[in-house]
């Protein structure tokens, strides 16, 4: 059976950082709100010049010089944002030039902060079609552009970043014992599509628009649709929470998160926590954590990871790889 085996990966983070003193001065708000309410401490901003296809070109490369693996080598790329460069072209088109790629295809998904699972799954799925043998999966976000600087229920949550992997082709048993990805399970209910949204486009208004969002009702949702993919993920292989290595969740909440490890029994010394310093990355949230924990030494080769998202749309997902 052919598996996508993860090879190598990579993050960039903007300079610029905001810290939750710097919000206090924008919007009514306090560090001890936005600690309590969400566990954020400061996030990442781009400069005005940095642009979401700059952030993925970093992250991309990155991730290529971790895994050893050459440009000509890739075939694929699939790219998860909700904040492109432009309508179009694809993001994903931007980062291929920025590579000196010329062959193989390039292309943009868009589920929100569920992005990466989404982008991980697709890639995963050509793998095993047979139709590339080496994929660049991204999750790139410039959410800062579409966030409304005076709404204090959703400047204080979102930020900007990049994180990539590089999947390549390799035979497996067929079993849990392989190395890569294991199963992927993916969700939507386009009935909630106006909890979480952005209030423009360029068929609607032709304005880019702002993040609007009713946190409340999302966080309930969240809470039961995590809970409810993460057994769906272990049931389809079999396996138990006890054999998850480590829960490498989207970084939303602080509170959500602990929700699922407390449900999944993990303990959180097993779980990739990274909202405190990055806020809400959106699509980069699950690539940016990866990223840090396999750079940091907790990640090591045959670990078995939970990767798992939830975000406008609705959109979930959740993925299961071994390192
Ligand atoms: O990544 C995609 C998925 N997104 C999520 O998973 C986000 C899910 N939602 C959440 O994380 C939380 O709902 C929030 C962090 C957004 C909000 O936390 P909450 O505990 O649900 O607060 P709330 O919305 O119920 O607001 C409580 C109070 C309100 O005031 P009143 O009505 O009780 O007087 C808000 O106006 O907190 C107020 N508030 C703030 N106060 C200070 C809202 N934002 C702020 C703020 N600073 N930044």
């Amino acid at each position: 059976m052919i598996r996508s085996v993860v090879v190598g990966c990579g993050s960039y983070l903007p300079e610029r950082i905001l810290t939750n003193a710097d919000l206090e001065k924008l919007v009514d708000t306090s560090d001890e709100w936005i600690i309590e309410r969400t566990g954020i401490h400061q996030r990442h901003i781009a400069a005005d010049n940095e642009k979401t296809s700059d952030l993925a070109l970093n992250a991309a490369r990155a991730a290529l010089a971790d895994a050893g693996v050459a440009v000509d080598e890739v075939d694929l790329i699939v790219l998860a944002t909700s904040t492109p460069d432009q309508t179009f072209p694809a993001t994903a088109c931007k980062v291929q030039a920025g590579l000196g790629m010329t062959r193989g295809f390039a292309f943009d998904v868009q589920a929100v902060c569920s992005g990466f699972i989404y982008a991980l799954a697709t890639a995963d799925n050509f793998i095993k079609a047979g139709q590339a043998k080496t994929a660049l999966v991204i999750g790139a976000e410039t959410f800062s552009r579409i966030l409304d600087w005076t709404d204090r229920t959703t400047c204080v949550l979102f930020a900007d970043g990049a994180g990539a992997l590089v999947l390549k082709a390799e035979e497996g048993r067929g079993d849990n014992s392989d190395r890569g990805v294991l199963t992927t399970h993916l969700h939507s209910d386009g009935r909630h599509h106006d909890l979480l949204y952005v209030d423009g486009g360029p068929s609607s208004t032709q304005t880019t628009g702002h993040l609007r969002m009713l946190g409340k009702e999302v966080f309930r949702h969240a809470v039961v649709n995590l809970a409810e993919v993460v057994r769906e993920t272990l049931d389809a292989v079999g396996m138990q929470p006890s054999e998850i290595d480590w829960l490498v969740p989207h970084q939303a909440n602080k509170r959500i998160i602990d929700g699922t490890a407390r449900k999944l029994g993990l303990s959180t010394d097993r779980v990739v926590l990274t909202v405190d310093r990055h806020g809400n990355t959106s699509a980069a949230s699950v690539p940016l954590a990866l990223a840090e924990a396999v750079k940091d030494g907790r990640i090591k080769r045959g670990d078995v990871l939970l990767l798992e998202a939830m975000g406008g749309g609705f959109t979930w997902g959740s993925a299961l790889v071994r390192w």
